[in-house]
């Protein structure tokens, strides 16, 4: 089958909402989603992102506007849908008592694989995954880390067209999370689309091709990487001086040289600038001004380094508030 419709997107939504008594859990999402890439969709608790997948891969039946699925209407045609999306949520669902191998075989089956082919899947699927010496194991010995392997292994037993993954790595450790990662370039590299809901800013950077950002069941913001870190800044200059007491100065001439707002660090040598974003010259000819700048006062420089603006940032100047404000009390009452 094929993954291409005729606008080249996997997802196209319009309108979307999803209310829940008074709550606008969704509220008027347009979405499109390219088919075949990473697309993000980040946003803090609450804001929408489980609803939104749900109402995708048809679970939920949305309350208005319209959504379609490599351009099948998920409410009219969910049949069509549901044969080539997949979910792993972000509460999993594999057998806690079962072995990975007999979830994975299991659920091959129940697929519609023979035994044999079911073993095989499951074979290839527990190796690749990193899973092998883990296979005979019950589910609930699994670590966090397998557990989370294990159910996205569940949802690729047949290579879907269109795989959502519900907040893969919340609670993951790096390295946990970086063998996810992995798995997600590895699921699209074999031409599937994923739609990654997250509240992790790098991981949205690390995996995504274009990114939503929303908020309060909105999209605040949509773009490639580059276009949503265009709009908050080109970056940060980070200095460290010799001698605190230069400090003042140093805030000083750098103000002016580059027209920034400069941030003082808790290290009392430390100090930050953020660099705009409507000038001319890069953020490496601006650092490099601001450097010769402080030289010619006579301020020394112990260390400097030129950051990218990180998506924390993006999220601060899209809503005003941080990533952590959280708008409800939904996790704590789930919990
Ligand atoms: N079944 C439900 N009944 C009532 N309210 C709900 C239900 N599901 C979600 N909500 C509410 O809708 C809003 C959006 O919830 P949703 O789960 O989609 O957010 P989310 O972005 O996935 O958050 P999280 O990052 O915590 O998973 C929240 O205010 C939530 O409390
Ligand atoms: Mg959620």
């Amino acid at each position: 089958m094929s993954t291409q419709t005729t606008s080249g997107l996997a997802i196209e939504t319009a309108g979307l909402v999803k209310t829940f008594g008074e709550t606008r859990a969704v509220d008027g999402v347009d979405l499109a989603v390219p088919a075949g890439t990473v697309y993000g969709v980040l946003g803090p608790n609450g804001a929408g992102k489980t609803t939104t997948v749900k109402m995708l891969a048809t679970l939920l039946r949305p309350d208005g506007g319209q959504a379609h699925v490599f351009g099948h209407d998920v409410v009219r045609e969910a049949d069509v849908v549901r044969g080539r999306v997949s979910l792993t949520g972000q509460y999993a669902s594999v057998d806690e008592d079962l072995t990975g191998t007999e979830n994975l075989v299991l659920l091959g089956r129940l697929l519609g694989h023979g035994k044999h082919a079911a073993r095989t899947r499951s074979g290839q699927l527990l190796e690749a995954f990193g899973l092998s010496d883990a296979a005979g194991k019950q589910v609930k010995h699994y670590s966090g880390g397998m557990r989370r392997r294990i159910d996205i292994a569940a949802s690729i037993l047949n290579t879907p067209d269109l795989l959502f993954l519900d907040e893969p790595t919340t609670g993951l450790d790096p390295r946990s999370r970086n063998q996810v990662w992995d798995i997600v370039r590895a699921v699209v590299a074999q031409g599937t689309t994923v739609l990654l809901t997250t509240q992790y800013l790098d991981e949205a950077d690390q995996l995504a091709s274009r990114i939503a950002v929303i908020d309060r069941g909105k999209v605040i913001a949509e773009g490639t990487k580059g276009e949503l870190k265009a709009s908050v800044g080109a970056g940060s200059v980070h200095l460290r001086l010799r001698d605190p007491a230069q400090r003042p100065e140093a805030e000083q001439v750098l103000r002016l040289a580059l027209n920034a707002d400069v941030q003082l660090e808790p290290d009392p040598v430390a100090l930050t600038a953020r660099l705009g974003t409507a000038r001319s010259d890069s953020a490496a000819e601006q650092a490099s001004r601001a450097l010769a700048e402080l030289a010619r006062t006579g301020i020394t420089v112990d260390n400097f380094s030129l950051g990218q603006p990180s998506l924390d940032e993006v999220f601060l100047a899209l809503t005003g508030h941080d990533t952590h404000d959280a708008h409800d009390s939904k996790d704590e009452v789930a919990a």
